[in-house]
């Protein structure tokens, strides 16, 4: 393999969230910390290569996403996910979870109502809290140790209040890629109830062999014109740092609004580096990529044979796509509140205490696993000598 996943790059002490704030999260700076949504791989070469010429030019003033920015987006959508989109849809914003409150704003009115799908991405939860809407939760349910939407319940959980639906696809924490009939599904209950379809994603690229994500805008003009799909490059390539991600409105009208509320609060920024790199992983990242998925299957695969024969008690939801894993942990006897500390304190491991997601989540943990294989073999084998313990 040309890209070697297996490199233990130490990351402490340059400011990252993963390692460098151990102690301030978890109150224990020496654990492994397998939780914030990032790789500790390096990033693809042509990444580096474009950021190193551009910095090698000694002024770094205000930019503007040039044309080729547009096109390499455009050039992805279509080969990666079959869906042409137009380079006037596309507006910039500085990560998802900025644009996800802008359209929040831009769409909603204080006192109306954001319907989110639990256990589900914290932001989502404070997109709405954090701007005064109220929220409506339609919990996924829980089929056969996996989880599917429920449609029924989601007709129980709507009133005229609710105007936007904040959707994740591929889901976080979970790690289900919608299918295309649920997508559908799910655009036709926004369609009937006139909901505004946020669709986050941002986890789009990383998807295991058997699934296929699709952008719920692609099934059909109707749809798109209901639809804001908010995505990045940060996920697939390892730059979230780079603070750079796109945001697709087809409806010009919406388009309109959206920017208006962005230019509003001034937040259209743009970073000279998050645009290079988010055009460079996108024109020259694909080869990597196709060696990334195959060494996270291959995470995958350890973690669930590991669990399967030495840490039976703990059930991780098998994900269709995404590097993090959703661990039913309920089956140990522990509280919430015990599992946390035992996760900290005695298997010295940093990961997502499950109640982070909203209701569903208590039990669960969410852990990482883009990271090389001899570390999370280190977090396997201290899990389970944690769990020997306890029992
Ligand atoms: C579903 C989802 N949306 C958005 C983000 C973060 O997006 P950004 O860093 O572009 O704000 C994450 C990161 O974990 C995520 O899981």
């Amino acid at each position: 393999m040309p890209y070697d996943f297996d490199q233990i790059i130490d990351r402490r002490q340059t400011n990252n969230v993963k390692w460098d704030r151990r102690a301030e999260v978890f109150g224990a700076g020496d654990l492994l910390p397998l939780w914030v949504a990032d790789m500790d791989f390096a990033v693809p070469p042509g990444v580096t290569a474009a950021l190193s010429a551009r910095i090698k030019h000694p002024v770094y003033g205000y930019t503007f996403p040039p044309p080729e920015f547009y096109q390499a987006v455009i050039d992805w959508l279509a080969k990666r996910h079959h869906w042409n989109v137009k380079p006037e849809w596309l507006l910039v914003t500085p990560g998802v979870v900025p644009a996800l409150n802008l359209a929040v704003l831009a769409f909603t009115r204080p006192g109306e109502t954001v319907l989110i799908q639990p256990p589900v991405y914290r932001p989502f939860f404070r997109a709405a809290e954090n701007n005064g809407r109220r929220l409506a939760l339609n919990p996924l349910k829980e089929v056969n140790g996996g989880y599917t939407i429920d449609f029924a319940q989601l007709e129980a959980v709507v009133d005229s209040k609710v105007k936007l639906m904040i959707f994740c696809s591929p889901h976080n924490p979970v790690g289900r890629v919608w299918r295309q009939e649920e997508l559908a599904q799910i655009g036709d209950f926004c369609r009937r109830h006139q909901i505004l379809l946020v669709s986050d994603e941002i986890h789009s690229d990383l998807v295991y062999k058997g699934h296929t994500h699709t952008p719920v805008a692609s099934l059909s003009p109707e749809l798109a014109m209901n639809t804001i799909t908010c995505l990045a490059p940060s996920k697939t390539f390892n730059i979230p740092g780079l603070t750079t991600a796109v945001t697709i409105i087809p409806d010009p009208e919406k388009r309109r609004c959206f920017q208006q509320i962005q230019a509003g609060l001034g937040l259209e920024v743009y970073n000279t580096l998050g645009i290079t790199a988010f055009t460079a992983a996108y024109q020259t990242g694909e080869d990597w990529l196709k060696e990334l998925i195959p060494y996270l299957q291959g995470n995958l695969d350890f973690l669930l044979d590991y669990c399967a024969r030495r840490i039976p008690l703990i059930h991780p939801v098998k994900p269709e796509g995404t590097y993090l894993v959703w661990l039913d942990c309920r089956r140990l006897p522990l509280t919430p509140d015990q599992l946390r500390s035992f996760l900290i304190n005695e298997a010295k491991l940093g990961l997502n205490d499950g109640r982070e997601f909203g209701p569903g989540g208590e039990g669960f943990a969410r852990i990482n696993i883009a990271c090389p294989r001899p570390v999370l073999a280190e977090a396997l084998h201290r899990l389970e000598q944690a769990v020997g313990k306890l029992l």
